[in-house]
């Protein structure tokens, strides 16, 4: 595709893009055209990041606190460069050194944080919902960071643009989200964001981990790994989500690989240009075999971290163009 031009400093948003929403809390009810309009300023980052210099000053005075209630790598250090090489100011707040430790809740903890005038709150937390309950409290934009089982809206976002950069579109792509899809907000959001572009969704998993109603969000439901591979486009593969498993979902990580782990061999029923995906982390030798993983032609499991820094500098941009409209 044509290389998008950088933005420069105090960069304006492309021609006719106005921006209506406050926060970013899901991709449900997203239309087609919000989905294109981060996908094309992502690009324009991805560009910016890609220079010597990466900064620029768009968000320059605006503060970012990232409120993690749970582990991350990926998405806290992203949001956290998004933030710096759009020249804003970024606080983390250790959430284990915090007065949360002292039980103060979720909502003091926002209320307190919110009272220091920050520009956006990045939340995670693994109660879903919890992002919204702030949004309606704070005067502030709200990203959700992922809540519980429910969206990882800027994940979602990555995946598209990865898919978009490397195939041209998103329209008429067969996908396969296949794994733990029960416990996952990552495949909710796809689910929302893949239907809405016009994608055709597969979920592909054991029983056990694919939810009773999934079929009502549109996709087609497989329980046998071939089938569900069958001349894919995409294969996105997920983590066993253990830390959120009450009881026994898998008979043991060993038997969950033999027959729901992604090798070389079984991604020959898929289309022989076919992309591997993963969100991370990987659990390698549970879902995904590491000879797929690291395959640097076929794998986008990079492409997708690269690209999430880009993609959440645009989710920043957009929602300040909206609080410059209302300050
Ligand atoms: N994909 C993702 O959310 O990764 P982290 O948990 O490392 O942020």
């Amino acid at each position: 595709m044509n290389a998008p031009s950088a933005p420069n400093d105090e960069a304006s948003l492309p021609d006719g893009l106005v921006w209506n929403r406050r926060h970013m809390l899901g991709i449900e009810g997203w239309s087609a055209a919000e989905i294109t309009a981060v996908l094309d300023l992502s690009d324009r980052y991805v560009e910016q990041n890609r220079r010597a210099d990466k900064r620029s000053t768009e968000l320059r005075g605006r503060t970012i606190m990232n409120l993690f209630f749970e582990d991350s790598t990926r998405t806290r250090t992203s949001f956290e460069l998004a933030g710096k090489r759009l020249g804003a100011d970024v606080l983390n707040m250790s959430v284990g050194s915090s007065s949360v430790k002292k039980g103060e809740s979720l909502l003091d903890t926002a209320m307190t944080l919110n009272a220091m005038r920050p520009d956006f709150l990045v939340v995670r937390h693994a109660q879903s919902g919890a992002p919204k309950l702030l949004a309606d409290k704070v005067n502030c934009s709200v990203l959700n960071a992922g809540d519980g089982t429910h969206e990882h809206p800027t994940q979602a976002l990555l995946d598209a643009l990865s898919i978009r950069r490397r195939k041209g579109r998103l329209e008429g792509l067969t996908v396969a989200i296949c794994g733990d899809i029960l416990h996952s907000r990552v495949a909710r959001s796809n689910i929302h964001l893949l239907g809405t572009m016009g994608a055709h969704v597969r979920v592909v998993g054991p029983p056990t981990l694919i939810p009773s109603s999934i079929d009502r969000m549109g996709v087609e439901v497989f329980t046998d790994l071939d089938e569900g591979l069958k001349d894919a486009d995409i294969v996105m593969m997920l983590r066993l989500q253990s830390e959120r498993m009450n009881g026994k979902f898998v008979p043991s990580p060993r038997e969950y690989f033999r027959f729901h782990g992604l090798t070389s061999e079984r991604l020959k029923v898929a289309k022989p240009d076919a992309l591997i995906m993963h969100p991370g982390p990987m659990n390698r030798g549970v879902e995904i075999d590491s000879e797929v993983a690291d395959d640097i032609g076929r794998s986008l499991i990079l492409d997708q971290v690269e690209f999430g820094v880009a993609v959440r500098m645009a989710c920043l941009r957009l929602l300040a163009s909206t609080q410059k409209q209302s300050n």
